[in-house]
């Protein structure tokens, strides 16, 4: 099994979408292996999207990313990475397939609800930069 980072992005949670979005999610075969809500510092939010500094959109990014509380999850699920980024759907709503997340949820390309990993190894990188070690449940065990 793999895992990915998501994200419910503030718009979402703004809008009392997280629920939603979360039993999507589980229907959609995902595990839920970590969860909390938080409220990112400007700071945080640029280590997070740090791959983007220098883009024309970073600074509003940032500023949209730790404006109000997100939701972090690390999700688990055969090909974690690719199915989940099918279940959100393209990164601009307005281009996003019919039923996807961003296109039930998402405003516009700057606010479009959800967040994740882009490869299994950032996936990686995401995971821990959330989720500490021990927040995470383990692969593998029966008690997962
Ligand atoms: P993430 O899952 O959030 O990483 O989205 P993505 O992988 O589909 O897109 P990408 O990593 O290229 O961009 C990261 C985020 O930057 C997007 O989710 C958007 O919220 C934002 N973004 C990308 N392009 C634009 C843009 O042209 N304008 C604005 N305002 N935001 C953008
Ligand atoms: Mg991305």
């Amino acid at each position: 099994l793999e895992r990915t980072l998501s994200i419910i992005k503030p718009d979402a949670v703004e809008k009392n979408h997280a629920g939603a979005i979360i039993a999507r999610l589980e229907a959609e075969g995902f595990t839920v292996k970590a969860l909390k809500r938080v409220h990112l510092s400007r700071k945080e939010a640029e280590g997070f999207y740090e791959e983007h500094r220098g883009r024309g959109f970073f600074d509003e990014l940032v500023a949209f990313m730790s404006r109000s509380p997100i939701i972090v999850m690390a999700l688990e699920r055969e090909d974690a990475v690719a199915r989940y980024r099918e279940v959100i759907g393209a990164t601009d709503p307005a281009k996003a397939a019919e039923g996807t997340i961003r296109k039930l949820y998402g405003a516009s390309v700057g606010e479009n609800a959800a967040h994740g990993s882009d490869k299994t190894s950032t996936a990686a990188r995401e995971i821990s930069y959330f989720f500490a070690g021990y927040e995470v449940s383990p692969t593998a065990s029966s008690a997962s």
